[in-house]
């Protein structure tokens, strides 16, 4: 069990997009991403099913043109936001690492429990 952390004030990530954060240095170094529908919050591990690569396009860009999916920028992948299920592309049938986030009374966005083999002190954004 790891302790939450805090990664962001709520208005730190657009809403209709998302933002990129790394956690920890060196083999500890973990990357993810937290999407923002509102004052709803999707977390995952930023690195595709298909060949583990990070799926943002540009820093804190994850999701399509129309904003529906998000999108992997090395092949194309396309996932469903809500579920991280993989609906089109080469790894279609396979799903993202959901991680929990949740927003607290005071807007600011925590990730509740750290991605495995973490080890990881420190947060900064991408
Ligand atoms: S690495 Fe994401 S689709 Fe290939």
């Amino acid at each position: 069990m790891t302790e939450a952390v805090p990664l962001c004030r709520l208005e730190e990530i657009e809403d209709g997009e998302g933002k990129g954060f790394v956690l920890g240095s060196g083999t500890a170094r973990r990357e993810l991403f937290v999407l923002r529908e509102g004052r709803r919050l999707w977390g995952y591990v930023n690195a595709c099913p298909h060949a583990g690569t990070p799926l943002d396009w540009r820093p804190d860009r994850f999701l399509d043109a129309a904003g529906d999916h998000i999108l992997c920028a090395t092949h194309g992948a396309l996932f469903e936001i809500e579920s991280g299920l993989c609906i089109a592309g080469p790894c279609k049938g396979d799903s993202l690492t959901p991680l929990p986030v949740a927003l607290d009374e005071e807007d600011r966005v925590w990730l509740l429990e750290q991605p495995s083999e973490g080890g990881s002190k420190g947060v900064s954004s991408s």
